[in-house]
């Protein structure tokens, strides 16, 4: 994913003229100076607001769940490997939840992916309370442990670049990307598809006016699926993204909370799309995966105890402002906030 040119225009421009949409993405995100690599982009003063940074009720009921996993059904040493951490916000929140099981913790080897060098400064100072010397950074996914594992994430595979492609009457045609000298600005064009390989793969959507795909997302998703096939374990993602046919392309970029067009700001700004959980079905299902859990945010919360908690937090700390939990929770669950577009895949081999 990372190459070592740096992100400016006058690159772009030299190494090729017509970029495709997702190797433009890669170099906005993931170049030296990308977003990924230079930015702290989560908090409410920054970029956008996760679900862990809403309220600590969304690590808690993470926490319950991989609990309630490793106790059942590994019970023994094992992996627990989070995907693009974060602040380290909902690990603290496991963490503290976990404190009733100790044995938990006690047979952790602790796995952080982390990407970006900023992001995992403040991980190590946020989490300087824990013993740090039981968490192992990577960049990568490369877990050479034949351990069982627990892998979880939130908001980890909407981060990764995609391919647009749209159909005129069985044409495909592609997305690319243009830089304009004179203007000084980016736009988009469409290529016409020729690649045998492409079109074979394109022809299952002919139904469809526009397909959007992240080859890159589905193999990282791939290798976690040979991995759990290989060694047991559970993986759980939460994210935002659909499982049924979109009528438009879902990429976005998000500066200061606002949406903005991906040819602004670049390398400042967060660039995502929804994830097609069906996809993702389909490889787990191809790797002879099963499917525990494939809910909306909201279900998954409520199943595993949100409103219980809630109240909870309430008796036991009457200086706890009912109204500012009340709207934490409802941001998490709300159908028309978080709680639909936002949904939780759990797959396994245990
Ligand atoms: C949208 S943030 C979500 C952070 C956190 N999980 C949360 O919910 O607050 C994405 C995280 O994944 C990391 N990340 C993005 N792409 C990555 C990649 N290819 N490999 C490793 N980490 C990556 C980012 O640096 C960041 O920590």
């Amino acid at each position: 994913m990372l190459s070592k040119r740096k992100i400016n225009k006058k690159n772009l421009l030299k190494n090729k003229k017509n970029l495709r949409l997702d190797k433009f993405i890669d170099l906005a995100l993931y170049e030296r100076n990308g977003y990924y690599l230079s930015k702290k982009p989560i908090g409410r003063k920054f970029d956008f607001v996760t679900s862990p940074e809403i309220s600590q009720m969304f690590g808690e009921i993470v926490g319950v769940y991989l609990l309630y996993n490793w106790k059942e059904k590994i019970n023994s040493k094992f992996n627990l490997i989070e995907l693009g951490p974060g602040n380290g916000t909902l690990f603290k929140d496991i963490e503290r939840t976990a404190r009733i099981l100790p044995n938990f913790f006690e047979s952790a080897d602790v796995y952080f992916i982390e990407i970006n060098k900023e992001l995992k400064k403040i991980q190590e100072k946020n989490l300087n309370y824990f013993k740090q010397s039981k968490i192992r950074w990577f960049k990568a996914l490369n877990c050479r442990s034949k351990l069982p594992s627990i892998i979880y994430s939130n908001e980890f595979f909407d981060c990764f670049p995609v391919r647009q492609f749209l159909n005129d009457n069985n044409n495909w045609f592609e997305r690319y990307v243009k830089f304009n000298e004179k203007e000084n600005k980016y736009y988009s064009i469409n290529k016409r598809v020729i690649s045998k390989k492409i079109l074979g793969y394109l022809s299952k959507y002919n139904n469809q006016k526009i397909y959007e795909v992240s080859f890159s997302r589905n193999k990282y998703f791939e290798q976690i699926c040979k991995y759990l096939k290989k060694n047991r374990g559970v993986c759980i993602l939460i994210d935002y993204g659909y499982d049924k046919k979109i009528k438009n392309f879902t990429l976005q970029a998000i500066y200061n909370h606002k949406k903005t067009s991906i040819f602004e700001n670049i390398g400042k700004q967060d660039i995502s799309s929804h994830v097609n959980f069906n996809e993702l079905i389909e490889i787990a299902k191809q790797n002879k995966l099963q499917i525990n859990e494939f809910i909306s945010q909201r279900d998954f919360l409520i199943k595993y105890g949100i409103l219980e908690r809630k109240k909870k937090l309430l008796t036991k700390n009457s200086n706890l402002n009912k109204n500012l939990l009340d709207e934490e929770v409802d941001r998490l669950i709300n159908v028309d906030k978080m709680g639909s577009l936002f949904k939780c895949l759990v797959v396994s081999n245990l």
